[in-house]
């Protein structure tokens, strides 16, 4: 977003100056307020987890604690998970049972396990990804604006992260193309529904041409998260076509790890998460799988398919969530068109789903809205978060997480943001006349 154009250019010198002093003011008196608000992470808020606490009741010592297949629950085995688990996560991924592992709470395990799994082991029986990078240093696609988690995995592996644009419907795909033609380029970050945190769902157009992919190196792999799958805040809501089905029919069945997890539909201090991949992925995983444990936490998982039945059970809880976080969405919404839009400084998105407000400043301002906000009370997840290494080239994006507040806080953080976006725009605006001479 550029900032000619902009309200604030509009004005006379002293217009502005005068403008400045009353935001500064404005901002002293938000300060004496001694606030404490959090729009930072994308936790869910009490009101969701109440959703959910029921849950923990489906199970007791008076239960059946028999999986479909007999397994006694409290005893070790069933490595890849119980039947009942990984038919449920089959239906939310659309894959069939036997292509599903169950994991443990967390996704991000799963998803750190697979790379951890490439360096040491190698993918599929390739040279591992360690042993390949004493030779040149390996590469990995993130696309922009991300998941600061993922990033984090990648980086931590020692992978050179390459920045690529994540347009309305998707990856930039000629970029990906381009870049996979490099054997250096391991894999790829994708967040396909409702992204984190630009909200946006890749197009059938995107997934197919993911899907055909041809990289030069045998052990790249796109690392599907798909989070946000289940997390529409209207029943009217975009669909995603089925990476599986996109990967068999371009003879490329072996690309894709996908990942979910209960995090965010029940309660991500206790879910279960679940990765899908072809029958020679999951064997290659398996061998290491079967030295790191015995069995994830199966009772957990049968209190979860007890308690949200098949994938219709699943779309019911999430329409009660989503009549949490639709108001608090449709705030912010309200909240920033009734602040900024006759200022024209600023672009956000208005998500149909997932947890984010991707929130687009003028270029140089979001360092500075965010410390100013901090100082004012209102913590917001760090500028430049959303790009590798912390590093947004153009200093103007930030991430919005409207779940957790209390409606009342959030509309409160939201006034704090609004003034503080205001000043820095306006300074900016001053900035940008030098001296500051009167021009009009
Ligand atoms: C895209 C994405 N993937 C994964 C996670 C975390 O998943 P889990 O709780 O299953 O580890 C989050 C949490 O914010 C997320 O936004």
């Amino acid at each position: 977003m550029k900032m000619p154009g902009s309200y604030y250019d509009d004005l006379t010198d002293s217009e502005l100056a005068g403008e400045i002093d009353a935001l500064e003011t404005q901002v002293d008196q938000i300060k004496a307020r001694g606030l404490s608000l959090n729009m930072a992470r994308g936790k869910p808020c009490p009101e969701q987890l109440e959703l959910s606490t029921p849950m923990l009741d489906v199970l007791g010592s008076g239960s059946s604690l028999f999986a479909s297949d007999g397994t006694d629950c409290r005893n070790y085995g069933c490595l890849m998970g119980i039947p009942e688990a990984r038919e449920l996560f089959g239906q939310i991924m659309g894959v069939p049972a036997d292509r599903v592992f169950v994991g443990g709470e967390s996704s991000l395990t799963l998803m750190h396990d697979v790379i951890s799994h490439g360096m040491v082991h190698g993918i599929a029986g390739c040279e591992p990804w360690l042993l390949q990078a004493q030779r040149a240093p390996l590469k990995w696609i993130c696309l922009v604006p991300g998941y600061d988690r993922h990033f984090a995995i990648t980086e931590y592996f020692g992978f050179e992260l390459v920045s690529v644009a994540l347009r309305d419907d998707g990856p930039d795909m000629d970029e990906v193309e381009r870049l996979v033609a490099d054997p250096t380029v391991k894999g790829m970050w994708c967040v396909p529904m409702y992204s984190n945190p630009s909200g946006i769902v890749y197009s059938d157009e995107a997934v197919a041409r993911i899907a055909a992919l041809r990289p030069a190196a045998p052990d790249f792999r796109v690392m599907w998260d798909n989070a946000y799958c289940e997390h529409h805040l209207y029943d009217d809501h975009p669909t995603l076509a089925n990476v599986f089905d996109a990967c068999e029919a371009a003879g490329n069945p072996d690309l894709v790890y996908e990942f979910c997890s209960t995090s965010k539909i029940t309660l991500p201090g206790a879910g279960v998460s679940a990765m899908a991949a072809s029958p020679a992925n999951l064997a290659d995983l398996k061998a290491q799988l079967t030295v790191q444990m015995i069995g994830h936490d199966k009772l957990n998982q049968l209190r979860h398919v007890r308690f949200l039945r098949d994938v219709d059970g699943v779309h019911e809880h999430m329409r009660r969530q989503a009549q949490v976080l639709r108001p608090r969405f449709e705030l912010v919404d309200r909240r920033l068109t009734q602040g900024l839009a006759d200022l024209r400084v600023a672009t956000w998105s208005r998500p149909r789903g997932g947890y984010f407000v991707m929130f687009n400043g003028p270029e140089g301002s979001a360092k500075a809205i965010v410390s100013l906000a901090g100082e004012c009370g209102v913590k917001l997840t760090g500028a430049g978060a959303t790009w590798p290494h912390h590093d947004d080239p153009r200093d103007s994006d930030i991430r919005i997480a409207p779940s957790f507040p209390s409606l009342e806080e959030l509309d409160e953080a939201l006034d704090v943001f609004v003034t503080c976006v205001k000043l820095v725009c306006a300074r900016l605006a001053a900035a940008s006349r030098g001296t500051g001479a009167d021009e009009r």
